[in-house]
Formats: C-alpha cells, structure tokens, sequence
C-alpha cells in the first residue's frame, strides 16, 4: 500500500554498508531522508549518492541523516561505493541498504513495474524525528533528483513546524512567507510586528520569515 504523508514510517532491520541498521533506531531523535535508487554502478545513481555525500555538512546541520536503498546486493555497494567518492569527490558517509530481497521496496512501494523492471524508482521519503512521514518525492529511473530542492524542503517543513506560516512557491531560506491561514490578520500583527504583516488579499498576508 501507498505510503501517505502523515503516515507513521514503517520500521525494518537490514543490512548496509554500515552494518545492520533497525531503522527506527538508526534515526532515533533526527530527521532522515530515505530514498532509493534503481541500480548499483549506473551513472544517474553514482551522481546522485555523490551528490548525498558532499552534502553531509547541510544534512547534519540540521540534524537529518540520509540513507540509500536499492535491490543490489551488499557487496555491490560495497563494490560500488569508491566510485562514488572518487566521482563525488567526498567518500561514501552514510548507508546504503542491500534490499535483494525487497523488504523496504514493498514497505515504501518503491518498484513500480511500468518503469521497466522490477528494481526501485527514485523515491524519496523525508521523515521528521516522531517518525511521520513529511515528503513524498517519486523520479523516473532516467532523472537524476535536485538535492538542493530536497534540502530547500527539509527548511521548510522546519520552519513551518516552529512558526504559524507557510511558504510561497519558490520560497529560498530568508525570504518572506506567508501567515498561516489559521491565524487572524491581527493576531499575525500581534505576533510578528503591525508593521511586518502586509495584507494583499484577505487570505494572503506576507510576512518576513521569522526567526525560529
Ligand atoms: C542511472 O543511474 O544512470 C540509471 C539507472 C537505471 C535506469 C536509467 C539510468
């Protein structure tokens, strides 16, 4: 079954390349970005978790931790993983599942056979430290994600978890956002400033992003 946004994360045991990992567990207290990719030693995918890798500093900044899934076995990824250091050009610095046997696949419905085989598409799952699930993301085998995107929405979905507001489309760390529409124009005054909220329609006020 599908997994919704809201929905408790599954848990599983498996084992990666940093050993067996009981997922729960593993992300005790941080956020985590799961995401799989369709193939070990298949350009996109070496991008991609290179592309993971370099960006650890971001990740632990904001006290997520990224782990990887595919259907190939351990010693593949084993295998695979100084590829990736040498095209990411960081080593390989968080997990990645060996799912040959497709437990976390068929929990996170990751294969989807109009793909073309029975590996995993690029599913993301951004979880928050209460284990809910926050973001779905779903790519084709043929695109490469944006891992920008993907910490630009972990800021977010931060930021609107501590302060009554929303973010507009586009929406960069730093720049202005919307009142949440469950709080009253002159409540947002109350909170933000009389000067810091600007009305444009009765639905739609702006208000700089608050310091959380
Ligand atoms: C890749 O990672 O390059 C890739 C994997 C499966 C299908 C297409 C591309």
């Amino acid at each position: 079954m599908a997994i919704r946004l809201g929905d408790q994360a599954p848990n599983f045991t498996v084992e990666t390349t940093d050993g067996t990992i009981d997922f729960h567990d593993w992300k005790s207290g941080s956020w985590a970005v799961l995401f799989s990719h369709p193939k070990d030693f298949t350009p996109v995918c070496t991008t991609e978790l290179g592309r993971t890798a370099s960006l650890k500093g971001e990740f632990t900044k904001r006290n997520v931790k990224a782990i990887a899934v595919s259907v190939d076995p351990i010693s593949d990824h084993k295998a695979w993983a100084g590829d990736i250091g040498e095209v990411g050009g960081v080593d390989l610095n968080f997990p990645i599942i060996a799912d040959p046997d497709r437990t976390v696949s068929s929990l996170y419905d990751m294969i989807h056979p109009g793909e073309g085989d029975t590996s995993t598409v690029r599913s993301v799952f951004i979880i928050d430290p209460a284990n809910k699930v926050r973001l779905t993301l779903t790519y084709p085998k043929s695109v490469g994600r944006n891992f920008d995107e993907i910490i630009r929405v972990i800021d977010a979905l931060q930021l609107t978890d501590l302060a009554p507001v929303a973010t507009p489309a586009d929406w960069t760390p730093g720049s202005k956002v919307i009142v949440s529409p469950t709080l009253s124009t002159d409540d947002a005054k109350a909170k933000f400033g009389a000067d810091k909220v600007e009305e444009v329609k009765p639905y739609l006020r702006w208000t700089p992003q608050p310091t959380v």
